[in-house]
């Protein structure tokens, strides 16, 4: 198969292109079907046979894409699934959308992107191009990528028979108002061809695209975002710390700041960052940063400030406690939300799992209540535990010693939280709006 440039381009703009998403999760599965709304043919590649066969069945596996949606795509032939890589030799397009981790040591898990295009690598062909979407550290679409898919058995040569970019996901899951479709999509390409060719094919379904001038500068700008949240919520957190002994109530601090019209932009405390993203994506910079000899100062010491986040909220709770007469050793603790944010059904580094691992090993009794999570497992501690039931959630407040509210899921009813709980620490301020002044049994972060 061979194709031009401007084939490829035709191609595209005829949405006659085939689309493969190589890696179908939280970013891949709602890409793909906005491709496919859109009108190009997708075929979705995902070594999980399980994903395969829930799509297959017409059922999404991904709580902001409705199984309606996946159903009728795949009934219109709009939007396939497989586990098998050959496909890609028969694909014009691909996005690689595979996750990026981190190693126990903190060192990035390049491992995906590099078994994604070790495949990619068997069946690119002339007249492809290929966009990574997966969050990592710059210089890895020109270091990686680029020689694994232009210099195999057929020589390439990028710009003119393979166009490859780097485009960062910035997607917030369970967010309606700013979507996969209408989030303006930053593309850097290794040559200006290269950013031509995937403008025309993401402008076919996504509502605007920012061309930068090379691959590292939207590698760079996915950590500048992500950097910027997670310092933000760093200081804001230590902040939370310095007005505790000050004795003055951070979160009426935060909103008298807020009220200053420019110049401010509000962040909010907690009990630790989670999600696949803010905590992890900074520390890919700081690691390339130090293969340059350079130390990224203020990486490093917001996420030690961020880390310690579960392990302040329960010495505070150990003081909740001390002020009532009790201990934590032999006492029941009930977590409230274990997601990593509010409304969503994903538990990935979740400061949650911290800090029950903490109250478990202090000796208490933990059981938690979610309403979108069913079970949760620590990786390193070996525990698993179950979700109390929705209908068993009050007496479960009433019967716990304390009570601590992690995720401020909006389906929670805070009054009679505050009602029914002996002790509830709120890590969120979710119950700040209904506090009359006799409420004793709650303390704010
Ligand atoms: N989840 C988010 O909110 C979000 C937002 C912006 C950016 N990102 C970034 O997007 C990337 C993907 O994240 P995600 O949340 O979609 O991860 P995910 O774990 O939900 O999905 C990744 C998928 O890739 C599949 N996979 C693993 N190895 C593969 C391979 N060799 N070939 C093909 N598929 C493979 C997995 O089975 C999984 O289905 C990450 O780099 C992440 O940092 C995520």
């Amino acid at each position: 198969m061979t194709t031009t440039k401007d084939e490829l381009i035709q191609k595209l703009q005829t949405k006659t292109a085939k689309i493969g998403i190589l890696g179908m999760g939280y970013v891949g599965m709602p890409l793909a079907v906005v491709f496919a709304e859109k009108g190009y043919t997708v075929l979705g590649i995902d070594p999980d046979q399980r994903k395969v066969d829930a799509f297959n069945k017409g059922v999404s596996y991904i709580q902001d894409v409705p199984s309606e949606t996946v159903d009728r795509l795949h009934k219109a032939g709009k939007l396939s699934m497989t586990a098998d890589f050959a496909a890609l030799a028969e694909m014009d397009a691909v996005s690689i959308c595979v996750p990026t981790p981190l190693r126990q040591t903190g060192d990035p898990d390049m491992s995906f992107i590099l078994s994604a295009t070790e495949e990619l690598a068997k069946y690119v062909h002339p007249g492809m191009i290929v966009v990574l979407e997966s969050t990592t550290y710059p210089g890895t679409t020109r270091e990686i990528l680029v020689p694994m898919l232009s210099e195999g058995a057929t020589k390439l040569e990028v710009g003119k028979d393979l166009f490859i970019c780097f485009s960062p996901e910035r997607v917030d899951p369970g967010r309606e108002d700013w979507t996969t479709y209408n989030t303006p999509k930053v593309m850097g390409g290794m040559t200006p061809a290269c950013v031509e060719v995937a403008t025309t094919w993401y402008s076919g379904a996504l509502e605007t695209i920012v061309p930068v001038s090379s691959p590292e500068a939207a590698e760079m700008a996915k950590l500048l975002e992500n950097t910027f949240r997670m310092i933000n919520i760093g200081m804001v957190n230590e902040l939370a710390m310095m007005c505790e002994r000050l004795g003055v109530d951070v979160w009426e601090v935060i909103e008298a700041a807020a009220s200053k019209p420019f110049g401010f932009m509000k962040f909010t405390p907690g009990p630790g960052l989670g999600g696949h993203c803010i905590p992890i994506d900074p520390l890919y910079l700081s690691w390339k940063m130090k293969a340059l000899n350079y130390n990224a100062k203020f990486i490093e010491l917001a996420s030690e400030i961020n880390t310690n986040m579960p392990r302040y909220v329960v010495s505070r709770i150990l003081e909740g406690l001390n002020d009532r007469g009790k201990a934590l050793k032999g006492n029941k603790a009930l977590v409230l939300g274990v997601a990593y944010k509010p409304d969503i059904d994903d538990v990935r580094e979740s400061p949650a799992l911290d800090v029950i691992a903490l109250l478990r090993n202090k000796g208490a009794t933990v059981q938690y209540h979610d309403p979108y999570i069913p079970h949760i497992h620590h990786e390193h501690e070996h525990w698993k535990l179950e979700s109390i039931a929705d209908e068993s959630l009050l007496a479960a407040v009433r019967e716990a010693d304390v009570t601590i509210l992690v995720t401020n899921h909006r389906s929670y009813n805070y009054p009679e939280l505050i009602k029914n709980a002996q002790f509830l620490f709120d890590t969120r301020n979710a119950t700040g709006n209904y506090l009359k002044p006799g409420d004793q049994n709650v303390v704010r972060l």
